[in-house]
């Protein structure tokens, strides 16, 4: 039986990817090393499917170990999710995001190659695009990244495309995220960062949770419509949808093609936790501190094209993104560690 392949599948995007998949009827083999992700995730993955799969712990730069699953499980695509992806780690421990995200993208298409397997669905980022007084991105928008974990999403979407040029086996879907946030209604899946959290929409609900004091917003003289930040969060439950789609796709995909995910709706931060507060009915005090290098004021996508070919739309609004995040931390307030003590 033919089934796909996640990597990185117990992480917060893959695990409800894999969810999704699950529950459109794929069969699915999950491979993750579990560096910055929980295998308990997977547990749960398969308790909402109500079926499971099969996952083995690797890191998919082992060559070896990888061939194995491949020998083992007749997968007819993949969906490449295991990598690094904290920007300020990436500019202190820059190697360390290279041979991590580019190592493991070229030990799999390798391996991928050589059992003749072609269909390849790849995590990209919105931060992708050259960030310049357009805010509104569209695929063919010029690339330019401006730290390490930027680039090596940029270089790996140049290796794909590369790949493909040179081989018409080849169909590849590059995925380019915007700020995914939110979690699986059930409250059983989410996002459970390790260390401190650096993205906005951890940092409002451990401040909700009364972990954090407050949220420290990074600048209030953005050309915006209140100052602050504006971006474009999608709820993770559509993100995971967009694989799906973009499955259904793949064989009708000519080499590499890029998609954004995104609503094509921005938010500031100071809406997010307006409308955070009026969903939970929690306090998030907050304050307004110098601007974080690197941010720039609107990151929004232009959703047309995966609108007009993947078929797929996000559908959830940032009040379904607020109560279900929200659920999740409540009935988590650990993550998927049971106790304090084990974080
Ligand atoms: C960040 C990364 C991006 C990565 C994405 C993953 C940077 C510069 N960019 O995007 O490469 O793909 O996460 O989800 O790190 N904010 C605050 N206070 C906080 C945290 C954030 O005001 O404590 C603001 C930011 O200035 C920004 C917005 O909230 O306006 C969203 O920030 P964040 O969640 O970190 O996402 P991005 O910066 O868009």
């Amino acid at each position: 039986m033919a089934c796909i392949l996640v990597t990185g599948g117990a992480g917060f995007i893959g695990s409800h990817t894999t969810l999704a998949l699950l529950e459109s009827g794929h069969d699915v083999v999950v491979v993750d090393n579990f560096t910055n992700s929980n295998p308990e995730a997977l547990q749960r993955v398969k308790r909402l499917a109500g079926r499971g799969f099969l996952h083995y712990q690797l890191d998919v730069r082992d060559h070896s170990a990888l061939d194995a699953v491949f020998r083992q499980h007749n997968i007819s695509a993949v969906i490449h999710f295991a990598a690094l992806k904290a920007v300020g780690e990436s500019v202190a421990r820059p190697l360390e995001y290279y041979l991590n995200n580019l190592g493991a993208l070229m030990v799999l298409l390798g391996v991928m190659g050589a059992h003749d397997c072609f269909r390849l669905v790849f995590s990209s980022s919105a931060t992708v695009y050259r960030m310049a007084a357009e805010s509104s991105f569209r695929e063919d928008a010029p690339l330019e990244a401006v730290n390490p974990y930027g680039r090596t999403k940029i270089f790996a979407e140049k290796i794909l495309c590369d790949l493909s040029a040179s081989d018409a086996n080849w169909k590849v879907i590059i995925l380019r995220y915007f700020n995914p946030v939110g979690a699986h209604p059930s409250g059983m899946i989410g996002e459970a960062p390790q260390g401190t959290a650096n993205n906005l929409f951890p940092i409002i609900t451990q401040v909700a949770m009364g972990a954090l004091p407050e949220v420290r917003v990074y600048g209030n003289d953005y050309p915006t419509h209140d100052g602050t930040g504006v971006r474009d969060y999608i709820h993770v439950c559509d993100l995971a949808q967009g694989h799906v789609a973009a499955l259904s796709l793949i064989e009708q995909v000519n080499g590499a093609e890029a998609f954004n995910l995104g609503t094509g709706r921005g938010h500031s931060v100071l809406d997010v936790i307006r409308i955070f507060e009026l969903t939970t009915g929690r306090r998030v005090p907050c304050r307004i501190v110098e601007r974080r290098p690197g941010d720039v004021a609107i990151s929004v996508a232009n959703p047309a094209k995966a609108i007009e070919r993947l078929g797929w739309k996000a559908g959830l609004d940032l009040t379904a993104m607020c109560r279900d995040g929200w659920r999740w931390q409540e009935q988590n307030p650990y993550g998927y560690a049971l106790i304090e003590s084990t974080i």
